[in-house]
């Protein structure tokens, strides 16, 4: 089976440092850290409010992924603000997300279905760019139809709901792995490359990964949590062995 690849969110190395409003502890660091412990790329989500990355670190952030030539992966809303910071930088992949000012963090995926008419002409003006776009969906296979008719390149299938269940020990957890299952399957039937992310841990990663379909895990906030305590280095590394576990055992 082929190597899942880590895309490491550094979002939350920003909202330490925002704060206090100081220039520490600096996201770009932390890029250059998890590249050297094993992550294939970066992700970073510029908000429309700011509320951690900045601009200037998307600067720094697509100026350090290019220099080692690694792929930067912005997150990014279907604003044309956004969409023209995403041409500005031409990073290897842009992830439309839904946003909303209000909410904590992403909650629920893009809904692809009823944004059909702004956001397939904006997968092609990023396409055309050479920007290969994901589309963050629920696990549901309307959104992954509804994607495919976009255009995406990848669909980014959001686990926040299974990796919550599996903490709340929830019986519900089964179920939403088996929606993630499906949704990663259809998608690949259909011709796209599968990504996968949120809320994932050292618990939920394994099962997530086994999903044969899946290339890519997005993982962020739990990451930034545990280097806390083992450091960032050492929290991407073991991150890294479980996936490769959960793949090999498949494999085998
Ligand atoms: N993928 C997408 C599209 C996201 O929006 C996020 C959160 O920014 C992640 C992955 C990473 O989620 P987490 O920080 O919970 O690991």
């Amino acid at each position: 089976m082929t190597k899942l690849r880590l895309g490491v969110n550094i979002d939350h190395v920003a909202t330490v440092r925002n704060a206090r409003g100081a220039s520490y502890p600096d996201p770009v660091r932390a890029a250059e850290m998890a590249l050297a412990a094993g992550a294939d790329g970066i992700t970073a989500h510029l908000r429309e409010d700011r509320r951690h990355i900045s601009d200037a670190d998307i600067d720094a952030l697509a100026a350090i992924t290019r220099r080692r030539g690694r792929p930067l992966n912005l997150e990014m809303a279907v604003t044309p603000e956004m969409e023209a910071i995403a041409l500005a930088h031409l990073p290897h992949a842009a992830c439309l997300v839904p946003e909303r000012r209000e909410e904590v963090t992403t909650e629920g995926g893009l809904d692809v279905a009823r944004g059909h008419n702004a956001i397939k002409p904006l997968i092609g003006r990023l396409s055309a760019a050479g920007i290969r776009v994901s589309c963050f969906i629920d696990a549901d296979l309307d959104q992954v139809a509804a994607a495919a008719s976009a255009g995406t390149a990848v669909v980014e299938l959001h686990t926040g709901a299974y990796c919550d269940a599996v903490r709340e020990r929830s019986p519900e957890a089964a179920v939403l792995l088996d929606k993630l299952r499906n949704a990663a399957r259809e998608a690949a039937a259909l011709g796209l490359e599968v990504h996968a992310g949120h809320g994932i841990d050292y618990e939920t990663v394994k099962p997530v990964a086994a999903i044969p379909e899946v290339m890519e895990l997005n993982i962020g906030h739990f990451l930034i949590g545990e280097a806390i305590f083992i450091g960032l280095g050492p929290a991407i590394q073991r991150m890294r062995a479980l996936m490769d576990e959960a793949r090999s055992v498949r494999a085998a």
